[in-house]
């Protein structure tokens, strides 16, 4: 539901802080992608531990907490949305004001990410001309508010005060940060080496890892599209993702071709073998015999077979080069594609079984754009974000 999508939770300094802790839970079995801020009070509560073994990294409490030059800054632009729970009639006062002296109020500043404030506080609190203004302020200056609702306080009391429960406030996340900007968009992503058969125990191969292809999927997954993605690698686990898995180019051609079917975007990102042996042994090819001589012959071009049964499709090529890439330019009129993506294979922070690639963005008119060394899961974020704008 929240897979990969990046959520800040703030929490302040009232009891129902323990709630947060929960929340926060289930923000995580969402599949969001959790920071959390304590601000001072939320401390007095709950412990930075609790937070950061359910997060799964450290929490964040200080503007000046030497991990960031600009914490707030960071966590601004790196969140989706902002959530504040609880939030008490103090944290409600600063946020109305635009204060901004401490982690939490100083990011809400900084940031033009969707904030949704979950109150709890007591009834008198709540119902204070003052705490009325602010929550009014804030509703104006477009925050969203969840509760409070009415029911038994910590007082002992029984009011209008208390939070909303976890599961209702993650239910107004999923809400407010909606389906994501590839929803409805069909996509086929192709990742791994092929494998060619000798005879049933060996074959031909390559050393592509499958990784770079399913950053691509994965993200475009996480972006809401509905992805088949067809690869002979391990395939990463996500609910919009159709793993079609094969071994040989000709497999691979085979379930590529007969997935077309409205299919808006392709991008080609495994290393397919160009020959495979002509014939292949039933049977294990005996040492005995002596060396084999292997005849070869052409497999499917699969991205080719795409261009040409789908010309509507947005297609995306790779090429995997060895060494300076001109090549590719003449690649990219060549194959027909929309967008070519090439990278050296050879460079140590590049290519097959990496976590970084270094590529260059080739258009059949020659405008190429060089990217700087980036984790493969930020170049599939780039090369979608670079789809959906020329698309
Ligand atoms: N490709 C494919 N089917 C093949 C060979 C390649 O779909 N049988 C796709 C790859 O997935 C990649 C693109 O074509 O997206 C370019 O692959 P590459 O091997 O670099 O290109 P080739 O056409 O094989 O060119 P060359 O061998 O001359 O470098």
């Amino acid at each position: 539901m929240l897979a990969g999508r990046r959520v800040l939770l703030g929490i302040s300094g009232g009891v129902a802080a323990y709630k947060a802790a929960y929340l926060a839970r289930r923000l995580i079995e969402a599949g969001a992608d959790l920071e959390v801020i304590l601000t001072d009070g939320a401390q007095q509560f709950v412990g930075k531990q609790t937070l950061a073994a359910i997060a799964g990294r450290p929490v964040h409490t200080r503007l000046f907490d030497g991990l960031s030059a600009s914490p707030h800054t960071d966590l601004a632009r790196w969140a989706e949305i902002i959530v504040v729970a609880p939030a008490t009639a103090n944290f409600l006062a600063r946020a109305a004001l635009g204060e901004g002296s401490d982690l939490l109020s100083a990011t809400l500043l900084a940031s033009k990410a969707p904030r949704l404030f979950a109150p709890a506080m007591h009834t008198e609190m709540w119902e204070q001309p003052a705490t009325r203004r602010n929550s009014d302020q804030l509703v104006a200056d477009g925050v969203h508010l969840v509760g409070p609702i009415q029911g038994a306080l910590t007082s002992g009391d029984h009011g209008t005060g208390r939070m909303v429960e976890p599961d209702e406030i993650l239910a107004e996340v999923i809400r407010i940060l909606g389906p994501g900007d590839m929803a409805g968009l069909s996509v086929l992503v192709t990742a791994g080496g092929t494998r060619e058969p000798i005879d049933p125990v060996r074959y031909i191969g390559n050393r592509s890892s499958g990784k770079m292809g399913n950053a691509i999927a994965l993200d475009a997954a996480r972006r809401g599209a509905n992805v088949i993605l067809i690869t002979s690698a391990e395939a990463p686990d996500h609910e919009n993702i159709a793993v079609v898995e094969v071994e040989s180019a000709q497999q691979m051609a085979d379930a590529a071709w007969s997935s077309l079917e409205g299919l808006d975007v392709a991008v080609m990102a495994a290393a397919v073998a160009d020959f495979r042996p002509g014939r292949t042994s039933d049977t294990k090819m005996d040492r005995s015999a002596g060396p084999p001589t292997l005849a070869m012959e052409p497999t499917p071009d699969v991205l080719a077979g795409v261009a040409e049964r789908s010309p509507e499709t947005y297609l995306v090529g790779f090429a995997a080069e060895v060494g300076p890439l001109d090549r590719a330019i003449d690649k990219a009129k060549r194959k027909k594609v929309d967008l070519l993506v090439a990278n050296d294979v050879s460079r140590p922070d590049s290519g097959f079984g990496t976590d970084t690639n270094q590529v260059m963005l080739v258009t059949p008119d020659g405008h190429r754009d060089v990217w700087p060394t980036m984790s493969k899961a930020e170049v599939a974020h780039r090369l979608w974000d670079t789809v959906l704008e020329r698309r």
